[in-house]
């Protein structure tokens, strides 16, 4: 059999295989593939792994020599770690938010799972608390925090940073402010990067116990920066309690572990349905899976929030079911979610001085 000729293009497909530790996106798209060349069978190319942990970047040349050496008439695999960007032009570390005590970031792998419902009503919830709560919006694709709080009018400027806007006592940044929410963004995931940077550093946000980040879906550029930005104090998970759903969930955990980011724990959304005549409960998706997940994977369970038109309508409407309807049961569930956070962000901040963050 004769042994293909090992082109750049071979180099290039098998590298889009090796997806980042904990991330859905690849390699190549991410752009920390360099100057891949071929010479006769021996291939050279310079890595850049945006992290100062040794281990990752290991881990991410591990996997690029793995998925090199099953390509097709391959021999030397020659790797340089690419030196980092110019300080000017490099991603600083994670640089704390000053006055910001905790930074809570809402995620999940799967779309629509209700991620902005519990981040705006998590964020109410603390801020009922007696809490200062900051809430902003990463989702700059499509952002949908605008809509769950009311249009507020336009962010003010002072002293060149960018003030935030006033909800329900919440301060709130979004693009969907800046932009409008029916703005078609189409930048490139450098330009989110940029965007989402300027939204955590370029805010006068003040004295926050907590920031909440309400994430866009899955694991890509948003995701990425987010934790090499600013040291997380921790993650939520979103999940509904459908297989696939679970499925993604694990995924946006790997992610949070492999960033080294605590995980605060998982919330199933849309876990039952209350008949609103004879109140009976039905497990539309399979309850429970939320909690099963939790239990493998040895992180908290944070509740069980039914499928409710109720929190739709509050959704919709600008005005969301724990300030909207502060007696509901609904609310009540979201404060007792808000409780768990609370605790386990207390945890986890006590554990931080320890904690590895790049
Ligand atoms: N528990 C619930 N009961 C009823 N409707 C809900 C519930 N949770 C979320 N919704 C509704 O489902 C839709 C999707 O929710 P949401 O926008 O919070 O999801 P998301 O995960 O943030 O979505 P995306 O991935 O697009 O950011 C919204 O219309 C919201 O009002
Ligand atoms: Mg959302």
């Amino acid at each position: 059999m004769v042994t293909p000729q090992l082109t750049e293009d071979m180099v290039i497909s098998a590298l889009r295989q090796v997806k980042y530790p904990g991330m859905s996106r690849d390699l190549v798209s991410f752009g920390m593939i360099k100057n891949a060349r071929v010479e006769g069978a021996t291939v050279h190319l310079d890595l850049q792994v945006p992290t100062e942990d040794a281990e990752v970047v290991a881990k991410v040349e591990a996997s690029v020599r793995e998925a090199l050496s099953r390509v097709p008439g391959i021999g030397e695999i020659r790797i340089q770690n690419a030196p980092r960007p110019a300080p000017q032009e490099s991603a600083p570390g994670p640089a704390p938010l000053p006055g910001v005590r905790r930074i809570v970031a809402v995620a999940s792998g799967k779309g629509g799972v209700g991620k902005t419902t519990v981040s705006v009503n998590l964020a109410l919830a603390l801020a009922q608390s007696g809490a200062a709560v900051g809430l902003l919006d990463a989702d700059i694709y499509g952002p949908n925090v605008p809509r769950m709080l009311g249009e507020l009018g336009r962010p003010t400027a002072h002293e060149g940073k960018i003030v935030p806007l006033v909800r329900h006592g919440l301060r709130v940044i979004s693009v969907g402010y800046l932009l409008g929410e029916q703005s078609p963004i189409i930048w490139r995931g450098p330009l989110v990067a940029q965007a989402l940077k300027q939204l955590l550093h370029e805010v006068h946000w003040g004295e926050l116990d907590y920031l909440i980040v309400d994430l866009p879906p899955g694991t890509g550029d948003t995701q990425l920066t987010l934790v090499q930005a600013v040291p997380l104090t921790g993650g939520v998970i979103v999940t509904t309690p459908s297989a696939v759903a679970l499925m993604d969930a694990e995924r946006g955990l790997r992610m949070f572990r492999e960033a080294r980011v605590p995980i605060l724990g998982i919330v199933e959304n849309m876990s039952y349905f209350i008949c609103p005549h004879c109140q009976g409960e039905t497990d539309i998706f399979s309850r429970g899976g939320g909690r099963q997940v939790s239990d493998s994977l040895g992180v908290p369970f944070l509740g069980e929030i039914p499928l409710n038109p109720t929190i739709r309508e509050g959704g919709d409407t600008g005005a969301p079911v724990v300030v909207a309807m502060p007696e509901s049961a609904e609310a009540q569930i979201f404060r007792n979610v808000a409780d768990k956070v609370r605790l386990a962000t207390e945890a986890a901040a006590e554990a931080m001085p320890q904690m590895i963050i790049r």
